[in-house]
Order: structure tokens, then C-alpha cells, then sequence
């Protein structure tokens, strides 16, 4: 190993850390990715198995599962998964024995989506109502739906149905606790890209650190691993990865060794049922690893 990465890898980033009844051997996790790799049914894929798999493999790995649709009423997004029926309850379950068989250890995010679904979808999947907690539609700056319809209120039976569904969602799931929470860093600018500075990094939720605390928390937004070794030497908190986590399967590997990561490819994010961009990002070379040196790619 180089002495950059020793220095690297001398950090609380990858001390152990209990979360509920499990235990991580490092904080680098993966944050909750929709990637539209799961069938129009809403099933995961094998090609969903093979990429939890790969982010799997340094053991001891805490991955956050991409949000998954806790009924149909509530869904509205081609190609994300739903835990709301048996088939999808096995495909999860064999992802879950995957992960679980290389050591490493994974959340299930449950979603409904509001004011986020396709209306159309909706419509098509069940004549369901495009629904959310308020009449108020996403805004012109919305990425996913610009200026899109405003949605009905929930009446309140409908909003009990609601707790129901993510309560039997949670119980299928075989996760009936909430075991971290899941906070997005405040950003510097609206670009997207840009990485929060060193001495701000993480200090935008403090707030809630202390609400939550001694719980683990669970910190995402822009970090690379300067910033994530910064922010759990000082709070000792997990750090979530998307992006680089998307480019690079052995994201924590390269982080503890220093090495270069894979750049992420944004036209692929969303590719429905495509390898590319999502399960052919290259492991860092072995001998490359064993030297500490930079990843080939
Ligand atoms: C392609 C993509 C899909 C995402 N899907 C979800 C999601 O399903 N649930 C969620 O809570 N956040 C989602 N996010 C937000 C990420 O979990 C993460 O908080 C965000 O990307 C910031 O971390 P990063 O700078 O390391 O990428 C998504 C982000 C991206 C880029």
C-alpha cells in the first residue's frame, strides 16, 4: 500500500459501525438509485440482482436500495420496482441472499410517489388517481415532470390507506424498523455537480444529528472520499454515495486505497433495462489494488 493510501484508509470512514441489529465494517454506502431496470411489471431483473451484487463486494457494504413502489395506487414510474406482490418479493429476496452471501447488507427504500408519478402511467396501470398530499404540481424547474398537472389531495381515508401500505410494504420487506435516516446534503449551487467544500461539509444538518442522535446517520450529497473521510472523522456518521457509486462498483475499495475513480455516464442513468451504464463500469484492476495504486479503467 502507498503511503497516500494508508493515509487514506486512516479514517473513521472505515471503522465498524452498528446500525439496528447489523454491523458495517466501513461507512461508505450506497445511496438509493432509481435506475428503470426492473420490468414494465415492476419486478427486479436479473440484470437489478447483477448490480447490487457488484456494489456488494467489499464486505461489509450498507447499500440503500433504489426506491421501490409500496402499492400501485402509489406508484407512477416505469420500470422502478414495487414490493407489493409475491413475484417481487422473490426477486427481492434473492437479491437480498446475494448480498447477504458476500458479506455485505441492504435497505429496502419504500416509496409512493405523489406529485412525482406519470399521471398516464397511472391512468394505463389501473385507472388509478393522480393523487399527493397537496394540489400542487412540480415546477418548471422539475428535471423529471416540468410545470406537470396539479395532482388531487389526499382525502384522509385515503391517507390511512397509505400508512397501511407502507406498513404491510415494511413487513414484506422483513424490515419492520426504521434504522437510519436518510438526509440530503444542502448543496452550493443548483448545477448538480458541484461538491460541498471541506469545512462546510456536512454542517447543513446538524440540526438533525442532534434530534436523531446516537443513532447512525446516514449523510448524501456530493461527497467524494476527501469530504466523506472529513465528515465521519468529525461526526462519525455513514456516508452515502450515488454517483460515484453508480461509475464504480468497488467504490468503497477505492476510496480506503486512493485510487482514481470511473467517471459516471448521465445519459445512462435511467436507461430502461440496459446493461450499459449500469452493471459494464469496471472493477478497479487487482494488482492495481494490491499496490495501492491508480485504478485501470
Ligand atoms: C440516477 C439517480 C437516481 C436517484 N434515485 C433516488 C431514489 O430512488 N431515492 C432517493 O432517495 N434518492 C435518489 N437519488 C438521490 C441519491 O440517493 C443521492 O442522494 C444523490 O445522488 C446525491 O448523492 P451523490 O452526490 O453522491 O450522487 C437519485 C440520484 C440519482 C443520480
Amino acid at each position: 500500500m502507498s503511503s497516500n493510501a494508508a493515509a487514506a484508509a486512516d479514517t473513521a470512514l472505515f471503522n465498524p459501525i452498528r446500525v439496528g441489529n447489523i454491523t458495517l465494517s466501513h461507512r461508505v454506502a450506497l445511496a438509493p438509485l432509481t435506475r428503470c431496470r426492473n420490468t414494465a411489471e415492476h419486478v427486479p431483473t436479473d440484470l437489478t440482482l447483477e448490480h447490487y451484487v457488484q456494489r456488494a463486494s467489499t464486505p461489509g457494504t450498507l447499500l440503500i436500495t433504489e426506491a421501490t413502489i409500496v402499492h400501485p395506487k402509489a406508484g407512477g414510474w416505469a420500470h422502478a420496482p414495487g414490493i407489493y406482490n409475491e413475484e417481487q418479493v422473490q426477486a427481492w429476496k434473492k437479491i437480498v441472499e446475494a448480498v447477504h452471501a458476500r458479506g455485505s447488507h441492504i435497505f429496502l427504500q419504500l416509496w409512493a410517489l405523489g406529485r412525482s408519478a406519470d399521471p398516464a402511467l397511472l391512468t394505463s396501470e389501473g385507472n388509478y388517481p393522480y393523487v399527493a398530499p397537496s394540489p400542487i404540481g412540480l415546477s418548471e424547474e422539475s428535471e423529471h415532470m416540468p410545470g406537470g398537472p396539479t395532482p388531487r389531495p389526499l382525502t384522509i381515508p385515503e391517507i390511512r390507506e397509505y400508512v397501511t401500505w407502507f406498513g404491510d410494504a415494511a413487513l414484506r420487506a422483513a424490515h419492520p424498523s426504521l434504522a437510519y435516516l436518510h438526509f440530503i446534503e444542502p448543496r452550493m449551487d443548483g448545477s448538480g455537480d458541484a461538491f460541498i467544500s471541506e469545512s462546510s461539509a456536512g454542517s447543513g444538518n446538524d440540526f438533525a444529528r442532534k434530534i436523531w442522535a446516537p443513532r447512525p446517520f446516514v449523510s448524501a450529497g456530493g461527497y467524494d472520499g476527501k469530504t466523506a473521510r472529513y465528515v465521519a472523522d468529525r461526526y462519525g456518521d455513514i456516508i452515502a454515495f450515488g454517483r460515484h457509486f453508480i461509475a464504480n462498483p468497488d467504490l468503497p475499495r477505492r476510496i480506503k486505497d486512493d485510487m482514481e475513480y470511473n467517471r459516471y455516464d448521465r445519459s445512462t442513468f435511467y436507461s430502461v433495462l440496459e446493461p450499459k451504464g449500469y452493471t459494464d463500469y469496471p472493477f478497479a484492476a487487482v494488482e492495481a489494488v494490491r499496490e495501492g495504486l491508480v485504478a485501470a479503467s
